[in-house]
C-alpha cells in the first residue's frame, strides 16, 4: 500500500466527482456571478487551517473544492467576463491538463519528454508559420507573455552586446537603451528593471492620435541617445496594446531598426494571434520582420493558464542565449528532438504544449479563427452601440477587441462596481490620453451579441446623461 496513491475505488470516485465538477461548472457558468463576493470568513478559515497531519480522503478534498474554492473563484469563463485580456479556456483544456499532470513529462530534454518535445516543436512551427517566420526560426513556450518578452530581451542582449555571456552588463560601457511606446505593457519596464537595463534607460516614445508609436519621435530619440554617447539597442513594438488594442506601425519600425541596426522585438501577447485571420494581414504582416515576437496562446488560443510563447526569427540566436553544457544530462544530437532547456531559462518545465496542440487537434484552426473574428465583430458592435448612445464616448479607435469609453458625468470606479455587483459584466478601468474611462475587452469565445446588447442596455439605463441612476439592483436578465 502506497499512502500517496488512490485505491481503485478512490480513483473511480475521484473520476466521477471530477466529471461532476467540470460538468456543473460548464452548465452553471451563465448563471454564475462573474465576480463573486469572497466569503472572507471561509477564506480566513482556510488560511488558518494548520497543515493536516492526517489526510481526509478524496471526498473531503472534493467537498472543500466545491464548498470553498469554486464559490470564491472569479468566473473568468463567464460570457460577460470582459475585463483585461484573458481568454477563457477551450473545452478540451481540463482534460489535456489532467493527462499532462499524469504523464508529468519534464519538457527540458528529449529523454524525459520525447513525444512532448515533438508536440511543443510542432506547435511552435505552426505558430511560426502564422506569424510568417522562416523555417530557421525557433521558439519556446513560456509561462506567459511577460516572460516571453523578458526571455526575448536576453536573446537581444546576447546577440547585440559583445561578451554579454562572460561579462554580463558589468563592464564599464555606456548604458544600453530600449525603446517602446507610452502604450506598451508594463512587462517591458519590468523586464528592463529585472535585467539590469534600468528604467531610466527605457524610452517611452509618444504615440499618434490612434495610440500607435510615433516613428518620427522614435527616430529622434535614437539619434539623441547616440549623440549623448548612449547605446541604442532594442525596440519593443506592440501588436495590440493592452489598453486600446492599437498596433504600432510595424513595417516602418522594422525599416528604422534595420537602418539603425537595432534588435526589434514585437510584443504580440494580445494581438499577434489575430494573424490567424486573413483580415489582419495588412495591419500585422510586419510581425514577420521582427527579430523576435511574443505570442500568448493563453489569450487568443484560449489555452488554460499558463501558455505564452517566444519565437525568434533566427533560431540559432535563441539557442546561443540559453544553451549551457552539463555533464549530468543525457543529451543527444537528434534532428527530431529539441532540448528545450537550451532555449530558455528553465530546466524543469511542464507540458504546456499539450493543451494547445490538443485543442488544435480537437477543434481545428478554423474554429479559433471563427472565434477570434467573432470577438472582433462583437467589439465593433459594442463600439457602434456606444457611439450611438448620448453620454457615452469612445476614448480610442477600436482596432481589435478592446473598447474604451467614458460615461459622461459618471464615477467610473463606482460604475464598474455596480456593473459587477449586478452581474451585468466585469469590465476594467482604463486611462487613455489622461482621460479615465472603462474598458471592455471581448477576448471571450463564449460572448454573444445578446451579451453585448445586455451590457449596452444597462449602460444606457445608468448613464447619468440618459437616465437617472436606478436605486434597485436588477438581476442581469440572461440572454438565451
Ligand atoms: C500587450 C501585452 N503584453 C504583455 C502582456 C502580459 O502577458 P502575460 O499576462 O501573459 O504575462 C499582456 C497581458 O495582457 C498584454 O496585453
Amino acid at each position: 500500500m502506497n499512502e500517496l496513491l488512490l485505491t481503485d475505488e478512490e480513483r473511480d470516485r475521484a473520476g466521477t466527482r471530477l466529471l461532476a465538477v467540470l460538468d456543473g461548472y460548464e452548465r452553471g457558468l451563465r448563471r454564475a456571478q462573474v465576480l463573486p463576493e469572497p466569503d472572507r470568513a471561509k477564506l480566513t478559515e482556510l488560511l488558518n487551517t494548520p497543515m493536516p497531519e492526517q489526510g481526509r480522503g478524496v471526498d473531503a478534498v472534493f467537498d472543500s473544492w466545491e464548498d470553498t474554492i469554486l464559490p470564491n473563484s472569479t468566473a473568468i469563463a463567464h460570457p460577460r467576463f470582459l475585463a483585461y485580456v484573458l481568454g477563457p479556456p477551450h473545452g478540451i483544456a481540463p482534460y489535456a491538463e489532467a493527462v499532462a499532470a499524469a504523464l508529468n513529462q519534464n519538457c527540458n530534454f528529449w529523454q524525459l519528454s520525447p513525444a512532448a518535445g515533438v508536440v511543443e516543436r510542432s506547435v511552435l512551427e505552426w505558430l511560426a508559420r502564422v506569424v510568417g517566420y522562416p523555417s530557421a526560426s525557433k521558439g519556446i513556450l513560456t509561462r506567459g507573455g511577460s516572460l516571453a518578452t523578458l526571455q526575448a530581451m536576453v536573446v537581444a542582449l546576447n546577440d547585440r552586446v559583445p561578451g554579454f555571456r562572460e561579462s554580463g552588463l558589468q563592464r564599464d560601457a555606456a548604458p544600453l537603451v530600449v525603446y517602446t511606446s507610452v502604450e506598451a505593457h508594463r512587462s517591458v519596464d519590468k523586464a528592463a528593471a529585472i535585467l539590469g537595463i534600468g528604467l531610466g534607460n527605457v524610452r517611452h516614445i509618444s504615440t499618434d492620435d490612434q495610440r500607435r508609436m510615433d516613428v518620427q519621435a522614435l527616430r529622434q530619440a535614437i539619434g539623441d541617445d547616440r549623440e549623448a554617447g548612449l547605446r541604442p539597442w532594442c525596440v519593443i513594438a506592440t501588436c495590440g496594446t493592452v489598453s486600446t488594442g492599437s498596433v504600432d506601425p510595424l513595417d516602418a519600425i522594422a525599416d528604422l531598426c534595420e537602418t539603425e541596426d537595432l534588435w526589434l522585438h514585437v510584443d504580440g501577447a494580445y494581438g499577434a494571434l489575430f494573424l490567424l485571420s486573413e483580415r489582419m494581414r495588412d495591419l500585422m504582416g510586419g510581425c514577420a520582420r521582427a527579430d523576435s515576437i511574443t505570442l500568448d496562446p493563453h489569450k487568443l488560443l484560449f489555452a488554460s493558464l499558463e501558455a505564452g510563447c517566444l519565437l525568434v526569427r533566427d533560431g540559432t540566436k535563441l539557442r546561443d542565449a540559453y544553451a549551457f553544457d552539463s555533464s549530468y544530462l543525457t543529451v543527444a544530437d537528434d534532428p527530431l528532438m529539441t532540448d528545450y532547456m537550451d532555449y530558455g531559462p528553465q530546466l524543469s518545465r511542464n507540458f504546456k504544449a499539450f493543451k494547445v496542440w490538443s485543442a488544435l487537434q480537437a477543434f481545428g484552426v478554423e474554429a479559433f479563427r471563427t472565434a477570434n473574428e467573432r470577438t472582433l465583430d462583437l467589439a465593433q458592435r459594442l463600439a457602434r452601440g456606444i457611439e450611438a448612445t448620448p453620454g457615452l464616448t469612445l476614448l480610442a479607435p477600436v482596432t481589435l477587441t478592446a473598447v474604451c469609453f467614458e460615461v459622461a458625468g459618471a464615477d467610473h470606479t463606482e460604475l464598474l462596481k455596480t456593473l459587477a455587483a449586478e452581474n451585468v459584466a466585469l469590465l476594467g478601468p482604463v486611462v487613455v490620453a489622461g482621460k479615465r474611462g472603462i474598458r471592455a475587452c471581448v477576448t471571450n469565445h463564449r460572448t454573444t451579441a445578446a451579451d453585448i446588447d445586455l451590457v449596452l442596455g444597462r449602460l444606457r439605463q445608468i448613464s447619468p446623461r440618459t437616465a437617472p441612476p436606478r436605486r434597485t439592483r436588477p438581476a442581469a436578465a440572461e440572454p438565451r
